[in-house]
């Protein structure tokens, strides 16, 4: 059975290729722990790049503020595969959520099939999986919704029903990532938007998984727009990524979504 939507807010660090050393990333880590900790409705994530996991996870106090991983390679364990890094690595090092699918890595490679393995290999590990979808643009015939129903239906399919509770989705519109002048998106979009996505979890996933799958939003958000997007658009909460290298705008994020309305 599906469990209940939690109501509190999901707020994630995307850093990216950030910081340059892991005593930057520690001292980060502590500073939006610090505020993260005090938070009742905020479940904090923060996913710096995979060098400077452990040094983070180590940091750790309590469940309000952890760590994630930005990717997961889909073999088992240990063995020959350059660069990679498993979901049982990331288990043993505290890592307890992955992003996978991220647009920048669709970008250079990843197809809906690797997407598809690492999503089954994370969920059955134990990991919870923030899967990235969003369209490149908007097409006036409704193209981007069918765009974004493959993802879902390609990243998701022949994966046990019971492995959803640990399903996150994150609805990040391409051209509204990185300031690149089209974003952020308007909230009310994002709203039908959300609504359109839980829709075809409903297909995929079942109903019942579905509403109980947190939908978050993702693409230059930043402490002016944060409430929109987790009221008016009813995210369950947010990917963050430019404004998380800043502790002082991710603090004051988290403390808008701890505020935010539930429901
Ligand atoms: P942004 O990045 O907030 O800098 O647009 C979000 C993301 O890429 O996850």
């Amino acid at each position: 059975m599906s469990q209940p939507k939690t109501s509190k807010k999901l707020i994630v660090a995307n850093w990216k290729m950030n910081p340059l050393s892991s005593n930057i990333a520690v001292k980060h880590f502590e500073e939006i722990r610090k505020t993260a900790n005090k938070l009742r409705n905020v479940q904090t994530v923060v996913c710096p790049p995979s060098i400077f996991l452990e040094s983070l996870a180590k940091k750790i106090t309590g469940h309000r503020c952890v760590v994630g991983a930005q990717d997961v390679f889909y073999e088992k364990g240990t063995g020959s595969n350059v660069g990679e890094v498993s979901v049982e690595q990331l288990k043993k090092s505290k890592v307890e959520y992955v992003i996978i699918g991220h647009s920048e890595r669709r970008s250079r490679g990843e197809t809906d099939e690797i997407v598809n393995k690492k999503v089954t290999a994370a969920l059955k590990g134990g990991l919870k999986v923030i899967l990235c979808v969003g369209e490149k643009e908007r097409d006036h015939d409704g193209g981007h919704l069918d765009f974004i129903a493959r993802e879902l239906v390609e990243d998701l399919k022949n994966i046990p029903r019971k492995y959803f509770l640990n399903l996150i989705v994150a609805y990040e519109p391409i051209w509204a990532i990185s300031n690149k002048g089209n974003g952020p998106a308007d909230p009310h979009d994002v709203y039908k938007m959300i609504i359109f996505v839980r829709k075809v979890l409903a297909r995929v996933i079942g109903k019942d998984f579905a509403m109980s799958v947190p939908i978050l939003y993702g693409g230059s958000s930043n402490p002016d727009t944060a409430l929109n997007f987790l009221e008016e658009a009813r995210a369950d909460g947010l990917l963050v990524g430019k404004a998380s290298l800043s502790t002082d705008h991710f603090s004051k994020m988290l403390k808008i979504a701890d505020k935010s309305r539930n429901e």
